[in-house]
C-alpha cells in the first residue's frame, strides 16, 4: 500500500498537486488548509506520482514498498523539436544483427527505462520475458517454423495470405525471416483477463523500441512470432509465458549489422482538422 506524505512545512499551497491528479482525490489548499488525501480516498489512488512529480517545492512524497526513483529525477530534460523531429524519423526496424550477445545489464537498463511509459490507470499489467540464449531462441523459431509449415499443409487462409510458404522455404535454405537471426527475443505478456493490458503493451514495447537505439542497440517487432505463439500452447509454455497469461507483442532486439543512411519516404498524413 503506498502513503502520499504532504510535507507541509515545504508546502507553498500552490494546489498544483490537486489540479494534476488524475482521479481527483487531493483536496484543494485553502487559507486555513493543506492539501489532503481523505482516508476514503487513498484505496483510489493509482500512484502516478504526478503529485510529487510537478510539485514546485518537494513538499509531497509518494512512498511505497513497491516504488522506486529513477536515477537522475530532478534531471530537466529538454529535446528540442529538431532532434525529435529527426530521431522519430531516423528510427527503423533493425533485421540484420551482429552475432554478438547484448550484456543483461544493458538490457535490465532499458526495461528499466520502459517502466515509465504510460500504462491506463497506471496499472502497468506487463510483464517481460526475454529470450536470451541466443540457441533457445532458435529452439523457439524452430517451433514457429513447424507450425507455419502444419499450416501450410492443412491449407490455412492465415498461412496463404501471411505466405508462411516463404517463410519455411527460407528456413530450410538457413535464413530467418521470423526471428531474423536475432540474439535476444522480448516478449511482453500479461493476464488473459486485463482488457487494457494490449494497448499498454503496445506501448511499452514501443518505448523500448524507441530507447534501444541510446543503447547503440536496434529492435524489430516480431509479428510473426507473436502471431503463431498466440495460436500455439506448445510455444508459449516452451517461452514461459504462464498459463494464465497471454503473449501481447514481442520484439527482436541485439546490435545493429548495419545503420540506416537516410529516412525513407512516408505518405502524406491524413488529418482532418474540425476548426469550429
Ligand atoms: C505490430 C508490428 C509487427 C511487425 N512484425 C514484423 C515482423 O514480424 N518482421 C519484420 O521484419 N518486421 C515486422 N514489423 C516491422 C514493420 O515491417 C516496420 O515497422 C515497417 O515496415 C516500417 O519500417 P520501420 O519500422 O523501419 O519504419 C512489425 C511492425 C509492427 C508495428
Amino acid at each position: 500500500m503506498s502513503e502520499t506524505i504532504f510535507k507541509q512545512e515545504a508546502c507553498i499551497k500552490c494546489g498544483i498537486c490537486s489540479e494534476v491528479c488524475p482521479v481527483g482525490i487531493i483536496n484543494k489548499p485553502t487559507a486555513e488548509t493543506f492539501p489532503v488525501i481523505t482516508a476514503a480516498n487513498k484505496k483510489n489512488c493509482i500512484q502516478c506520482g504526478h503529485c510529487e512529480a510537478f510539485c514546485p517545492n518537494e513538499a509531497v512524497e509518494l512512498k511505497g514498498p513497491d516504488l522506486q526513483k529513477a536515477a537522475g529525477s530532478q534531471k530537466q530534460t529538454a529535446i528540442t523539436p529538431e532532434q525529435i523531429g529527426y530521431y522519430f524519423p531516423m528510427r527503423r526496424s533493425i533485421r540484420r544483427y551482429k552475432q554478438q550477445p547484448v550484456d543483461r545489464q544493458t538490457l535490465e537498463q532499458l526495461l528499466a527505462i520502459v517502466r515509465y511509459a504510460p500504462s491506463g490507470v497506471n496499472r502497468q499489467p506487463v510483464s517481460w520475458i526475454v529470450i536470451y540464449s541466443t540457441a533457445e531462441l532458435k529452439k523457439l523459431t524452430a517451433m514457429v517454423i513447424e507450425t507455419m509449415s502444419q499450416m501450410v499443409k492443412d491449407k490455412s487462409p492465415l498461412a496463404s495470405m501471411m505466405n508462411f510458404q516463404n517463410m519455411v522455404s527460407a528456413w530450410e535454405q538457413g535464413g530467418d525471416f521470423v526471428c531474423r537471426q536475432a540474439p535476444h527475443l522480448l516478449i511482453a505478456h500479461a493476464r488473459k483477463d486485463d482488457r487494457i493490458a494490449p494497448l499498454d503493451a503496445t506501448i511499452a514495447l514501443t518505448h523500448f523500441e524507441l530507447a534501444a537505439p541510446a543503447f547503440g542497440l536496434g529492435a524489430c517487432w516480431a509479428g510473426y512470432f507473436s502471431i503463431i505463439a498466440n495460436l500455439s500452447p506448445a510455444i508459449r509454455q516452451a517461452a514461459g509465458i504462464p498459463d494464465d497469461h497471454v503473449q501481447l507483442g514481442s520484439m527482436l532486439v541485439g546490435y545493429p549489422q548495419y545503420t540506416p543512411q537516410r529516412i525513407p519516404k512516408r505518405k502524406h498524413a491524413t488529418i482532418l482538422w474540425r476548426l469550429g
